[in-house]
């Protein structure tokens, strides 16, 4: 072990997430950048650990290591594929060295709910992108859902002009980046553990998240308050390689698939209750929220939209319209 990776058996045993694994069992390292507890990705990475543990006892072993406590999601995917990591769950707009399919999740105002994600993820297009990294050595097992995006800054956002002239932190999405953009705000390019530090000190003066992240980070103690915009999603692909995926004995391969599929199908099932948890939250921490009415809702969408027009040949119009059958 590196004295980084030591460092963190130790800090994600002290919380008791990391099984002991015992001799000749498969170990699978599970690596992700959020939180445990009142968090979609949290729960469901803490329930796939329980039931492979559990179900595979003797067979193999996983470890989750939460809270970019192993690797961040810009490091994931080539620790992944060079087998240092088996499993992740990045964000659908961490790929983008690797496919630009996925770019139809970043899109503003493209999903009218998780509902419609789900819908569009189920969808026979939805379910070929989970194979379109295949080529270069990763393979979807399953969409996890998180929830919408809201968007906070420094100051009360109200109308899209109010966030002219800010610094917003993005994933790194070109998507994102042109999203800010259009609203004449500079875009920042930042790993998730280190916005709330990039807040604190005005390093940036804004972010868009969903509540679990909001809440689970603490952004709120940072932002004047948050405008519950929800003009974007934010969404998960868990994430394996396809060598060491290949490579396992078909029974242990099947099992494993059978059991992150029910994971996938239970834990999504359940994510709206987990982000209105996550949301209430923030008020009774004291975090101000802001809703729209519907004409300051339509401004955001109107100042948002035009930024499709740069991305339609690289998600597909059919899948646009297909996104937006399902809204209707
Ligand atoms: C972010 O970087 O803001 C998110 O992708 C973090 C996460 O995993 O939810």
């Amino acid at each position: 072990l590196s004295t980084a990776a030591a460092a963190a058996l130790l800090a994600v045993s002290a919380t008791g997430a990391v099984a002991a694994c015992d001799e000749g069992e498969m170990v699978i390292k599970f690596s992700h950048v959020t939180n445990t507890d009142r968090h979609p990705k949290g729960i469901a990475a803490n329930l796939l650990m329980e039931r492979v543990n559990a179900e595979m006892d003797g067979t193999a072993c996983m470890e989750v290591y939460p809270n970019s406590t192993l690797y961040n999601d810009d490091q994931v995917l080539e620790a992944m594929l060079n087998g240092d990591v088996q499993m992740a769950a990045p964000s659908l707009s961490k790929f983008e060295q690797f496919t630009k399919v996925f770019r139809i999740f970043d899109l503003p105002f493209m999903f009218k709910n998780i509902e419609a994600v789900d819908a569009f993820q189920a969808s026979d297009a939805g379910q070929e992108m989970m194979q379109s990294m295949a080529r270069r050595g990763l393979l979807g097992l399953g969409y996890w859902h998180n929830g919408m995006k809201q968007l906070s800054a420094n100051k009360p956002l109200n109308e899209p002009g109010d966030a002219a002239g800010l610094k917003f932190r993005v994933q790194p999405s070109e998507v994102l980046k042109a999203q800010f953009e259009a609203l004449d705000a500079s875009p920042q390019p930042m790993a998730f553990s280190e916005v709330y530090g990039a807040l604190q000190t005005g390093v940036v003066d804004g972010q868009e998240n969903t509540w679990s992240n909001i809440y689970g980070q603490k952004f709120f103690e940072v932002q004047d308050g948050t405008t519950e915009t929800n003009h974007g999603v934010l969404d998960y692909l868990v994430v394996t390689s396809t060598d060491w995926w290949d490579g396992l004995d078909e029974g242990v391969r099947e099992q494993l698939n059978t059991i992150v599929t029910e994971v996938t199908n239970e834990r999504n099932a359940a994510v709206a209750e987990v982000d209105a948890e996550a949301r209430q939250a923030v008020v009774d921490a004291g975090g101000e929220i802001r809703e729209l009415d519907d004409a300051q809702r339509q401004a955001w969408v109107d100042a948002m939209m035009p930024v499709w027009e740069q991305f339609t040949d690289d998600v597909g119009q059919e899948n646009i319209d297909a996104a937006q059958g399902i809204n209707a």
